[in-house]
């Protein structure tokens, strides 16, 4: 009797073990690994102010609608790590809540896809948006798509860069006066950020190089009143294309073009 019991005492604790080992294993791999392929970066998100209007809040990029802009309520303010001075206005970033770092605040594998519309500025003080750190400061429907509010508002997240999705072609808001040329560029595709830019006349015959005067303007110093416009970009992926004359001799300071041309 005793040998039998011992036995099945035996069977069962090693089951249970076997049972217990793998199920350890099992959330310590998924958790080392995400479960998920390469490609994702480690960075923490937080939420601006509830009453705040996401499409008012186009702050340094200088989208003055983000809404308008095409970018949606789903956007964020990123550190100056991941801003870059401006460059990073307009990329696309899939952000999946960090579930396996914080369970309770996180929705398990809730992801959003968000736009960078502005700059998260640094406190200097060990601020989540001091460098070196990597945070997106999000609109709030975009953070509740992962995340749960609470926990003063703070989760860690995964994110990579994505291809962004836009309708319609890249648009183009002609600013400035007499011949300060200021055009704010949005609704672009592909990856979304622009490296370089380059403006031309139709009496002007040649490209002339934009430089960025901030987030999403670009400026240039040659009077093209009276002419059409064609704009010529390059995004942060090396990908080029040309915009023929999507802005008619007509032209005023202060309206918004757009092409039908579009990255993707
Ligand atoms: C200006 O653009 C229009 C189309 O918007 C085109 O028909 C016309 O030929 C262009 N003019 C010049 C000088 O390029």
């Amino acid at each position: 009797m005793c040998l039998v019991d011992e036995k099945m005492f035996a069977i069962h604790f090693s089951s249970h073990f076997l049972w217990r080992f793998f199920f350890v294993v099992g959330v310590v791999l998924e958790g080392i690994g995400h479960g998920l392929a390469d490609g994702w970066f480690d960075a923490h998100a937080t939420f601006y102010g509830a009453n705040q209007s996401p499409s008012t809040l186009g702050g340094a990029c200088g989208y003055d609608n983000t809404v308008h802009a095409g970018f949606g309520v789903n956007t964020a303010a990123v550190s100056g790590a991941l801003f870059r001075q401006g460059e990073a206005c307009g990329a696309c970033y899939l952000v999946m809540c960090n579930y396996w770092l914080d369970p309770k605040w996180c929705l398990h594998r809730a992801t959003v896809t968000i736009t960078a519309t502005n700059f998260c500025p640094p406190n200097n003080n060990g601020g989540w948006c001091d460098p070196p750190r990597q945070h997106f400061d999000m609109s709030m429907p975009a953070f509740l798509r992962m995340a749960r509010q609470g926990n003063e508002g703070i989760v860690p997240v995964l994110y990579k860069r994505i291809s962004c999705k836009r309708r319609g072609g890249v648009h183009f808001t002609l600013k400035g006066q007499s011949n300060f040329n200021m055009v704010m560029i949005s609704n672009v595709g592909g990856s979304g950020d622009v490296r370089a830019a380059w403006i031309r006349g139709s009496r002007t015959g040649t490209w002339v190089a934009m430089h960025r005067n901030w987030g999403a303007n670009w400026q240039s110093s040659v009077d093209l009143r009276s002419q059409n416009l064609s704009f010529k970009l390059t995004l942060v992926d090396g990908k080029t294309l040309e915009f023929y004359n999507v802005v008619p001799s007509t032209w005023s300071f202060g309206q918004t073009f757009a092409s039908e041309n579009q990255f993707t």
